[in-house]
């Protein structure tokens, strides 16, 4: 059994606007597990940000429990809680939020100088690596203005792996792409998980989904489903197209 990175015990979450309690998620139990890539899947509107944003600590929850390798998150102080997101997890959104002013290289380095313990010249030779995974070589010294917006991606992607977290959390990273963008930051992902990246991403869009080892399926607050996948290799387009085809089934099942 593989270790358990986040665990949601009857997690519950409400916004209160205009005296009206709108509930967005509803006593979910899951677990995230040391090496996964699992997708998040579900309708518009059924909480999946708020989940990834609950499970990550960048929302607090109404009720219930988060957990980060056995020890709850929900109570840490807001500073605890920062310090735990710097060093254990990453973050990768739609929007690949660069610091406008940093070239591509500062965007990846300046988050890895908060990493404790490591020099400042380490880290830079570790952003110096994500570069080259990443390959930005050629636009490292651009700043994000003169990127397309794949490059950002890519960089945002470098950037969320610079202190080596636990866990990437990705809320539709691909989900401001163009096709071609969006298959090298999923290869990008992949590759990342082959070497051992814990991933938790949230997707509307199978050909992301099918990347990942395990699907949830959440649909009004609640987990309705769960899919178990082979860990994903890069095949020909008849691997990709059945794995399609296994997924859209599943999903078809919960009235997707
Ligand atoms: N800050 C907030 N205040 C009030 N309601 C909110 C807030 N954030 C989210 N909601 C509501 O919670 C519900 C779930 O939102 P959420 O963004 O988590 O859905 P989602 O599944 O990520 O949707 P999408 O696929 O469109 O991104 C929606 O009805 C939304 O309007
Ligand atoms: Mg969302």
């Amino acid at each position: 059994m593989k270790p358990i990175i986040i665990q949601a015990e009857r997690l519950s979450k409400s916004y209160a606007a205009d005296g009206v309690q709108t509930h967005v998620l509803s006593n979910v139990d899951l677990a995230l597990y040391e090496g996964d890539f699992t997708a998040v899947m579900g309708p518009s509107g059924s909480g999946k940000s708020t989940l990834l944003y609950c499970l990550s600590g960048m929302d607090t929850v109404t009720a219930g429990d988060v957990l980060y390798r056995g020890s709850s998150i929900t109570s840490l102080r807001e500073q605890d809680m920062a310090e735990l997101r710097a060093q254990r997890f990453g973050f990768v959104f739609q929007q690949a939020h660069l610091v406008s002013n940093l070239t591509l290289f500062e965007n990846i380095a300046v988050p890895g100088y908060l990493k404790a313990g490591r020099s400042a010249a380490a880290t830079r030779a570790v952003a110096s690596a994500l570069v080259d995974r990443m390959d930005l070589a050629g636009d490292a010294h651009h700043l994000p203005s003169q990127t397309s917006g794949g490059q950002q991606q890519r960089c945002a992607v470098a950037r969320s792996v610079v202190n080596g977290p636990d866990v990437v959390f990705a809320d539709e990273p691909t989900g401001a792409l163009n096709r071609a963008n969006t298959l090298e930051v999923l290869s990008l992902l992949c590759e990342l998980n082959a070497a051992g990246q814990s991933i938790c991403m949230v997707t509307h869009d199978v050909q992301c989904a099918v990347r990942a080892n395990r699907i949830l399926y959440l649909e009004d607050g609640v987990i309705k489903g769960e899919l178990d996948l082979p860990a994903y290799l890069e095949g020909d387009a008849a691997y990709l197209k059945a794995r399609e085809a296994q997924v859209n089934a599943w999903l078809s099942s919960l009235s997707w």
